[in-house]
């Protein structure tokens, strides 16, 4: 299947960068033009402006100075460059926040911050609303005809969080509109549990690290308000722009696992999603676990609308802000672009063009250097790049065939961030869900990671790993996902709380108890280093697996036990089952358990279920194969992560070793078939 390219104007791979050309305004006769000479040697065709130009379009309040932009996109479009523009409420002036101090946030100890910095506007406040609806109104008459523009991106990583009077206001109407009545709230919050009880309205208040941090209820109810004003703000600055420019895609760049925002939740307004990714390479064999969790914050982003996605920003070199800027060697910013496209990125754009003289970001990798010409080696990585994403056109909007969901819920994660009890310093949920990826990244077989909200139907298999809350309707969604023939797996800790985080009563896992067929009656947490084991009893292997962390004891309502502990006083009782549920079957792990199980584990699912991995051999150790499909070809993606050369069979069969590529450390290839 093919998806339309995401950019009316540019229809092939967009290579980019984030161009910051309001920095050389005084140089624009020499560095402009030089910027667009190696822009074009660096083989990119689009670059991204605006995105923290604020002060310099609006040097004084309601006085624009546009003529500059007007240059930059007229030069950009004469260049032959896509323009990715940015709204530029990102950072804002000082004199914004000198005149209208309400512009800036108020922290959870209910101070206000100073001037400084960026992402730290309230998104409450009626005068920054109501100056970037100007701006944004200002930049789409301006450029809506304009032949360079390609994609609005809207303001900068949205994060953080305003506790000011007016979000406090704000946060009281989203819970009047959501519970009708104190009374409801009250009884969702829980809060009779230490004399919580709200008897009005305006006695409610943002959770806070200095007093109150709050029930669990209204911690969660806070975040998703949190999420409610990031969308609503979204919107607000998208209005103008939907209205002048509709035809013009709207974006805004993501962080793959910021918890902050309920990104599930977030993409539902966004036209294509974005991000930003800049994985801690370290380019020893160490990069086999880094390359496996930027592969999952690759899946992770596609999965929220299941189709390509812009790699808004990435590094070409050292990362400024990592503990360690160590360089990236030899062969490893062509395999990071690769795994971009792999995954189904149909952009690769960096942070940022030119390096910037001075600043908070001065040393930060760039394509061009301070050193100023083409003759650098990150340039020259650059190039190669470029040159090799020419060839490449037949990949955009190519589709993933993942038939395996696995599910990362953010307000799951939430909801284990805050729950007392099991481990309180390592509940684990984002290291689970990426445990359970492990094995699928290994032997090559796509993966989309959704939200437990998202559709089922059109996989095989469904993995909900510690799926702790059930949100409204997700249940009822599982149950006729494995009725209809699919195969649901979950595991300790799944089906406690519902979507307020109240306990389910009658028995975990709640509402998931008919259809994996055990009673979860206790769980019992391990201190550090202690262990059980996992007896397999199912005849095709007799195995002995670890089991640490969390080890859930059950019993078995339906269900047939496929292994049992091997320890402890609960030695013998169920810890793996499977339950037959209509024409499907549901999987329950009780215990957290290594990868040895895990991989086991998976191989005999995805075998029952007929997924075969995209290539019939084993792939080495560090090497992954990932695919899209045009709907007429294959595309096929090997990267090897390792820091040593691993050859890779192409063979149709376990057996058939005729074809062997050999990928050098750090190598990545693509085969078109
Ligand atoms: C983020 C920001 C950029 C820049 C880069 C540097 O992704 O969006 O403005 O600060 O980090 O890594
Ligand atoms: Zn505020």
């Amino acid at each position: 299947m093919r998806f339309p390219p995401i950019m009316r104007n540019n229809p092939h791979i967009l290579h980019g960068s984030d161009y910051n050309p309001e920095q050389w305004l005084k140089w624009k006769d020499t560095i402009w033009k030089e910027d667009m000479r190696l822009a074009k040697l660096a083989g990119l065709n689009s670059l991204t402006a605006g995105v923290f130009s604020w002060s310099t379009l609006e040097p004084e309040e309601g006085v624009y100075q546009v003529t500059w932009l007007d240059e930059v996109m007229d030069m950009l479009a004469e260049n032959g460059f896509t323009a990715v523009l940015g709204t530029p409420s990102g950072a804002k002036p000082a004199w914004l926040s000198k005149k209208y101090p309400e512009v800036l946030r108020v922290d959870d100890s209910r101070q206000r911050i100073l001037h400084g910095d960026r992402h730290n506007h309230c998104l409450s406040s009626p005068v920054y609303r109501e100056k970037t609806r100007a701006i944004n109104t200002m930049l789409a008459e301006r450029y809506k005809d304009h032949r360079a523009l390609g994609v609005w991106h809207i303001s900068n990583e949205f994060s953080g969080e305003c506790h000011c009077p007016l979000c406090q206001e704000r946060f009281r109407s989203f819970l009047k509109n959501k519970y009708t009545t104190l009374d409801a709230l009250n009884t969702a919050w829980w809060t009779a549990f230490w004399s919580h009880t709200y008897t009005e309205w305006e006695q409610i208040e943002s959770p806070s690290s200095r007093g109150s941090a709050g029930h669990n209820g209204l911690r969660l109810d806070w975040r998703r308000f949190t999420t409610e004003q990031f969308v609503d703000f979204y919107l607000h600055e998208t209005a103008p722009l939907k209205s002048i420019t509709p035809g013009v895609p709207c974006t805004t760049n993501l962080m793959a696992t910021y918890s902050g925002i309920d990104y599930a939740r977030f993409a539902e307004v966004l036209d294509v999603v974005s991000w930003d990714s800049y994985p801690r390479w370290t380019s020893t064999d160490a990069d086999k676990e880094t390359g496996m969790h930027a592969s999952y914050c690759h899946d992770l982003m596609r999965g929220l609308k299941q189709k390509p996605f812009m790699l808004m920003e990435s590094c070409p070199s050292a990362t400024n802000w990592q503990p360690v800027s160590k360089l990236r060697r030899p062969a490893v910013h062509k395999l990071q672009c690769i795994q971009a496209l792999a995954h189904g990125a149909d952009t690769i754009q960096y942070f940022q063009f030119r390096k910037s003289r001075g600043g908070p970001e001065q040393f930060h990798g760039a394509v061009v250097d301070h050193e100023g010409s083409e003759n650098t080696r990150v340039f020259k990585d650059v190039a190669e790049v470029g040159a090799y994403l020419k060839g490449l056109d037949g990949l955009v909007g190519a589709d993933t065939p993942a038939k395996v969901a696995l599910v990362y819920d953010y307000n799951v994660r939430w909801a284990l961030d805050d729950a007392k009890g099991f481990l309180q310093q390592k509940t684990g949920y984002e290291q689970t869900v990426l445990d359970h990826y492990r094995p699928f990244w290994t032997r090559g077989i796509p993966v989309d990671i959704i939200d437990s909200k998202q559709r089922y139907d059109k996989y095989d298999v469904l993995i909900a790993p510690m799926l702790y809350m059930i949100r409204e309707g997700v249940a009822e969604r599982i149950r006729s996902f494995v009725e209809e023939g699919g195969l649901f797996v979950t595991t300790y800790s799944a089906g406690y709380v519902d979507e307020t985080a109240l306990a389910f009563l009658g028995g975990f896992p709640g509402p998931l108890k008919d259809i994996l067929g055990v009673w979860c009656e206790e769980i019992d947490a391990l201190f550090p280093g202690e262990q059980n084991t996992i007896e397999w009893t199912k005849d095709t292997y007799k195995r002995s697996y670890k089991a640490f962390d969390l080890c859930e004891l059950i019993h078995l309502r339906g269900a047939e036990a496929l292994g049992v502990y091997g320890g402890d006083f609960y030695a013998g009782r169920p810890a793996v089952t499977v339950n037959a549920c209509g024409k499907g079957k549901a999987y329950f792990i009780a215990a957290r358990t290594g990868d040895d199980f895990l991989g086991d584990f998976y191989k005999e699912i995805t075998a029952e279920a007929g997924i075969q991995p995209i290539l019939a051999n084993p792939l080495p150790d560090g090497v992954t194969a990932q695919i899209r499909n045009n709907g007429m070809e294959n595309y096929i993606f090997l990267m090897n992560f390792s820091s040593r050369e691993a050859g890779v069979s192409l063979g149709s069969s376990a057996k058939d070793n005729a074809t062997v590529i050999t990928l050098k450390p750090f190598e990545a290839r693509i085969i078109v078939e």
